[in-house]
């Protein structure tokens, strides 16, 4: 169910984190294009057969000033905040060169109808479906709008990390309205400031985007499949990982094939639901699960634990999580004895 201040709080959270991404700045579309070239070919899609294709986009318009610097036919972009919207269609109205780039502020959950004029032959997604807040809906209205043999790409938050373990954690105590205060204290009590920026960028987001599902991609599979679409690379997924750091290990690519329109029609099931990293995964190691129960006894007594100390847990815990930022191999043992420690020295102060 959408909350009365989604589309507001999704483009505050964004607005304040994305500035350079909203305004196409030069390393913010490097890192664009090398990632949607590799997303591509992860695709089984050339670039250059991009001349052909109708690409539908959600996000902040950088990807979609990729897509049409790559030569894609039309890009179709979408996004719940005006931002991106008001600075394509300007660009796409000054200039005809960009009158290939049609978008339109929409809440993808919430239309029935794309508008879209050609059907879509590459659904790029990153970061996004995680963040819907009714991904069902969102499908359907993207399957109207299809051509036979149209591929999808997903790049979805990894269920099962050690970083979304927290904060899946922290999103039950920390919200909306402690965004100033976290900002005011997270610059204080950061040791390493090197990678401060990015830092507090993902945090921001982690914290307080309105809707933040984590997905079993088995599940998210098998709901394609049910759909008419096939993987176009096989995968496997372990249903967690502690100790991965790998730049990678935040999050699974995921690209399907529509290989049979006739099932899309007759088949729709609810989407995959979140995974509560809490509760819906059977940890082996008794240090996990010792984490877990720790983290239940703070849920527990939360509301007794002043605002500013909760907001120091949830920085502190945030740090230590965040594997991929590590260079050495990690001992996910050793890291939950820090999350442990980090939680009891705040669980005996209660009173
Ligand atoms: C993490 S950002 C994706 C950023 C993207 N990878 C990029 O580089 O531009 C998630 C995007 O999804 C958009 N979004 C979230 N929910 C939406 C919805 N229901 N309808 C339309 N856009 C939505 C947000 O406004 C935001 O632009």
């Amino acid at each position: 169910m959408k909350s009365d201040v989604h589309d507001e709080q999704m483009t505050q959270v964004y607005g304040h984190i994305y500035e350079d991404l909203y305004d196409w700045k030069p390393a913010a579309m490097d890192q664009a294009r090398q990632i949607i070239h590799k997303n591509l070919i992860e695709s089984e899609i050339q670039p250059d057969q991009l001349a052909d294709m109708n690409v539908l986009n959600i996000g902040t318009g950088r990807e979609t000033m990729v897509f049409h610097e790559f030569g894609a036919r039309n890009v179709y972009h979408f996004d719940v905040s005006p931002k991106s919207v008001y600075n394509l269609t300007e660009l796409a109205r000054r200039d005809d060169q960009f009158s290939n780039i049609h978008s339109c502020r929409l809440d993808i959950c919430e239309t029935e109808n794309l508008g879209v004029s050609e059907g879509i032959d590459f659904v790029y997604l990153s970061g996004v479906l995680h963040h819907l807040h009714d991904p069902a809906h969102a499908m359907q209205t993207i399957f109207n709008v299809l051509n036979p043999d149209a591929r999808l790409f997903f790049r979805i938050y990894r269920s099962g990390c050690l970083a979304f373990f927290v904060v899946d954690f922290i999103r039950r105590f920390i919200c909306f309205d402690d965004a100033e205060q976290v900002d005011s204290l997270f610059y204080g009590l950061l040791e390493d400031k090197s990678d401060a920026g990015l830092l507090h960028q993902d945090l921001y987001d982690d914290f307080f985007v309105p809707v933040l599902r984590l997905f079993d991609p088995e599940q998210v599979n098998r709901w394609f499949r049910t759909h008419g679409f096939e993987p176009i690379l096989e995968q496997s997924f372990p249903l967690y990982d502690h100790s991965d750091t790998s730049s990678a290990g935040q999050g699974w690519s995921l690209n399907y094939q529509w290989t049979d329109p006739s099932m899309t029609k007759r088949t729709f099931l609810p989407f995959p639901s979140h995974v509560d990293q809490m509760s819906n995964i059977p940890y082996v190691e008794s240090y996990i699960r010792l984490t877990v129960k720790q983290m239940r006894q703070f849920l527990g007594q939360a509301d007794k634990i002043d605002p500013g100390t909760k907001i120091r847990v949830a920085l502190q815990l945030y740090q230590v999580s965040q594997l991929y930022r590590q260079k050495d191999t990690v001992e996910a043992a050793a890291k939950h004895l820090e999350i442990q420690n980090i939680i009891q020295e705040v669980l005996p102060d209660i009173p």
